[in-house]
């Protein structure tokens, strides 16, 4: 039995997560899972008006012990400061649990429109591996003599030996396993001459280890130019936790809509839950219509599952939403041009979960 601590949040969070546990309730009885999920009131803005707080004291000891955490929105800015909201919930997880890969995949699927000219279906399909829990988001720093003219303020980029090869091997096992063993690594040794410099030693340290891994690098401001000019050329793409927080949004946006992207946040050593979520945030513009875009959940779902050890649950779930993508008659959300609700999406999609393959 696989605990799955099961968090809606905030705003759409509520509307697409049922759809997320709709289409993984139907894989868990078509393939004979034994998934259990376990709902959690709490890492959402209301609990924050009743509470004083994100999150209950405890929350560690209640969802700690969980395989994975399927996780929506966190936000309503209306009552809760973002940084409030964010700090207390979503970066605790990550921190906590570390959880220190953040990986998304970018592919552009069949009926959704990209943005940029000329693209087909699969042309895009890469993984964007960021380092999540050091780098340039450090508390090392402070500002002395503030509000004079001598005003001095510092932030210093962290990287440990530990906390870069540890990310950078589960990027080379990832690179790997695809079929392409492409490795492209984000750097910017040029200007930030003493971080990136050692970031790039220890690629090409681990680099040794895998030979069957095709390796290259680029500084991060051309590469977010051949994010849009050549997409084609990514396979796994990994970067230090500033420069991955960049691609694992531009890469999504070369896709077309951000309301079908999904993230893991993981821990591979499985000694922590692992958190999976859309891209997406709680959407207050359209929160409560019932038009949100369910697949976000859905793929974060389809995530979820192969981390857990379903891999055929996973491609099942893929191949649903590739199918009721590329069928005209089938419902589309508003966002991808159609009028079908958020649930209608999520029927067809769990429907085809049962039957394709
Ligand atoms: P957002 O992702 O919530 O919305 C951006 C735009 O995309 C909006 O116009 C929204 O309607 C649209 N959109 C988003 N998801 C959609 C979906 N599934 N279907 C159709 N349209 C969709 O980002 P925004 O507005 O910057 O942030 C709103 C709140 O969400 C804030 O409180 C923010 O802090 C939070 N947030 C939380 C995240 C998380 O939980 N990981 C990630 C991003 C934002
Ligand atoms: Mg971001």
């Amino acid at each position: 039995m696989q605990k799955i601590a099961v968090i809606a949040g905030d705003g759409i969070g509520q509307e697409v997560m049922p759809e997320g546990l709709r289409v993984l309730r139907a894989v868990a009885e078509r393939f004979g899972l034994a998934l259990r999920f376990d709902e959690f009131h709490f890492a959402d803005c209301r609990y924050h008006e009743q509470h004083g707080q994100m999150m209950p004291d405890d929350w560690k000891d209640q969802i700690g012990g969980h395989d994975a955490i399927f996780f929506g929105a966190v936000g309503w800015p209306a009552t809760v400061p973002d940084h409030v909201s964010l700090w207390g919930s979503l970066l605790k997880f990550r921190r906590e649990f570390d959880q220190y890969v953040n990986l998304r995949p970018a592919r552009l699927l069949p009926g959704v429109r990209s943005p940029l000219a000329g693209l087909q279906p699969g042309d895009i399909d890469m993984w964007i591996v960021r380092e999540n829990t050091e780098g340039e988001y450090s508390s090392v720093g402070g500002r002395m003599y503030a509000g004079t003219e001598r005003e001095i303020v510092l932030q210093e980029t962290v990287m440990s030996r530990v906390g870069v090869d540890r990310v950078l091997r589960f990027a080379f096992e990832l690179a790997a396993s695809r079929p392409r063993a492409r490795l492209t690594s984000a750097t910017k040794s040029n200007g930030i001459a003493i971080t990136m410099p050692y970031w790039d030693e220890r690629v090409e340290a681990m680099a040794a280890q895998f030979p069957g891994v095709a390796v290259d690098k680029f500084h991060i401001d051309i590469l977010c130019a051949h994010f849009v000019q050549r997409p084609q050329h990514f396979d796994v793409v990994v970067a230090s936790n500033l420069f991955g927080d960049i691609l694992s949004d531009l890469g999504p946006a070369c896709t077309g809509t951000i309301a079908i992207a999904p993230s893991a946040n993981l821990n591979p050593t499985r000694e922590w839950p692992s958190l999976f979520e859309p891209v997406h945030g709680s959407a207050p513009d359209i929160a409560g219509k019932g038009i949100a875009n369910p697949i976000g959940q859905i793929w974060a779902g389809a995530m979820m599952l192969d981390f857990l050890g379903h891999r055929e649950a996973h491609n099942a779930v893929m191949a649903a939403i590739e199918t009721v993508l590329a069928d005209p008659a089938a419902p589309k959300t508003p966002d991808l041009g159609g009028r079908a609700s958020c649930a209608e999406l999520g029927e067809a999609i769990a429907k085809a979960a049962t039957t394709v393959l």
